[in-house]
């Protein structure tokens, strides 16, 4: 059932460089004080990282935080899912107030069926692939999803190295989307920084989440967003 608070992706123009600071790079103990200051600080979305230790070999955080946290922003929560059953969890993570929700074309069950589960919540939907995973993986499911997210770092950790040989998928991925005609967002996570911005931007990209260019500088938010946003 559709909830009018809900802030679907799909109400933010995906031509639009939008910036979204991923909360697995803030301070737990302190989660929604770094929300409302991503907020604060230009952020256009909050990028939610869930880890089962089985999909990724980490665990990160579940519904509850996702509840605690989502009255510290207005801001669209989206909820990327590394887990290898997803759709065991979509009900709870809408619940809990995700506005739009990303699942793996890697992880296990029908990939068709939980985007539709996703959606019939009234939120947006989104496919991730790994880096080894080919851009063609995606073809099946174009008119099921409104984001695609590319990783850009071996899903599981923040704080690690940017891989360049991404570009050229996040270039094809682009070109499959304007095919396409349909309004989807290019999404990148992991080693997104300032140098690495404008690398991703120039190849298609318009959504990047950034954990720790965002978060490492106590009190430098607005900065390190702004930086991100205009990188050239
Ligand atoms: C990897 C995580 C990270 C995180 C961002 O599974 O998804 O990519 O969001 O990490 P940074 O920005 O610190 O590389
Ligand atoms: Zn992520």
């Amino acid at each position: 059932m559709a909830n009018p608070k809900r802030k679907p992706l799909t109400s933010l123009d995906c031509r639009k460089t939008l910036i979204a600071p991923s909360i697995l790079a803030a301070d737990f103990a302190n989660l929604g004080a770094d929300v409302k200051a991503a907020e604060a600080g230009g952020a256009d979305v909050i990028h939610v990282d869930v880890m089962d230790g089985h999909f990724v070999p980490n665990l990160s955080l579940g519904p509850g935080i996702v509840k605690a946290i989502r009255g510290y922003s207005s801001l669209p929560f989206d909820v990327h899912l590394m887990l290898s059953q997803p759709s065991r969890y979509i009900d709870a993570f809408v619940d809990a107030g995700a506005d739009h929700i990303t699942i793996h074309v890697e992880s296990e069950g029908a990939v068709a069926c939980t985007l539709e589960q996703i959606r019939s919540h009234g939120c947006s939907t989104g496919l991730s692939l790994r880096p080894g995973t080919p851009a063609s993986s995606l073809a099946p499911y174009l008119n099921w999803i409104d984001l695609i997210l590319v990783m850009t770092v071996e899903p599981g950790f923040g704080g690690q190295s940017f891989m360049a040989e991404q570009l050229e998928k996040i270039a094809e991925i682009r070109s499959l989307i304007d095919r396409s005609g349909r309004p989807i967002h290019l999404e990148v996570d992991g080693g997104i920084a300032r140098d690495t911005a404008m690398r991703v931007r120039k190849a298609g990209a318009n959504l990047l989440v950034a954990g720790s260019s965002v978060f490492r500088e106590k009190g430098k938010l607005a900065e390190a967003i702004s930086a991100l946003r205009s990188a050239q």
